[in-house]
């Protein structure tokens, strides 16, 4: 079972979910985030943390576990989550928490990737599915998507090309786990049975 936490549009969850993957509570950290309302349709258990709420980020994170751990999942996978964690969380949940990312990590790090990976003039982007750690969009990698960036094109336009392709990914990264399939040696994933790590996407 898994745990998905979202912080908006929730698309990665539904890639998750529609991938027939078992998902056992969707966690969000804002009430008004669109995609709970596709995990509730789904009959999903959809909760609601709010870090508002909460005086510090140690508060949010411990209320956040607790919402996760009553699921006792074996995968915690992050989907458009907009918290930064803290390395107390981070640690509870090492070894078993994905992020997926908009970049080929690790290049671009962080947020704007699209539009600054056409600032820096790239030919190749993409995405990015990793394990967890302490430092922010870092973590050992388990497979990216790579596309080659058309000249003349908007972010957005990148953007929803590479979007496409974190579906995709995403899905594949938590079937794995699930499976068994990852082993982690000197920070770098293998999978069992040589699964291609790597999705050229044409152009
Ligand atoms: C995705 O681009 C994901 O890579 C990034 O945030 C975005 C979330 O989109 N971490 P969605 O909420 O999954 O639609």
């Amino acid at each position: 079972m898994l745990v998905i936490l979202i912080s908006g549009r929730g698309s990665n969850m539904q890639a998750l979910v529609e991938a027939g993957l078992p998902v056992a509570a969707v966690v969000s950290n804002r009430a008004d985030a669109p995609g709970l309302q596709f995990a509730r349709s789904r009959n999903i258990e959809a909760a609601v943390v709010e870090h508002r709420k909460f005086a510090s980020r140690e508060a949010f994170d411990d209320a956040l576990a607790k919402e996760i751990d009553r699921h006792r999942p074996r995968l915690v996978a992050l989907a458009g989550f907009m918290r930064v964690l803290t390395p107390k969380f981070v640690a509870r949940y090492e070894r078993r928490m994905f992020n997926i990312h908009p970049s080929l990590l690790p290049a671009f790090p962080g947020l704007e990737t699209h539009a600054r990976a056409l600032a820096a003039g790239v030919k190749l982007h993409g995405c990015t599915a990793h394990f967890v750690t302490a430092e922010l969009d870092s973590g050992p990698i388990v497979i990216q998507a790579a596309l080659p960036v058309r000249s003349g094109e908007t972010a957005d336009q990148l953007a929803a090309r590479v979007l496409e392709r974190e579906h995709v990914i995403y899905p594949q990264a938590a079937r794995w786990f699930l499976d068994d399939k990852l082993v982690i040696q000197n920070g770098v994933v293998r999978v069992k049975g040589d699964d291609a790590q790597l999705v050229m996407a044409a152009d």
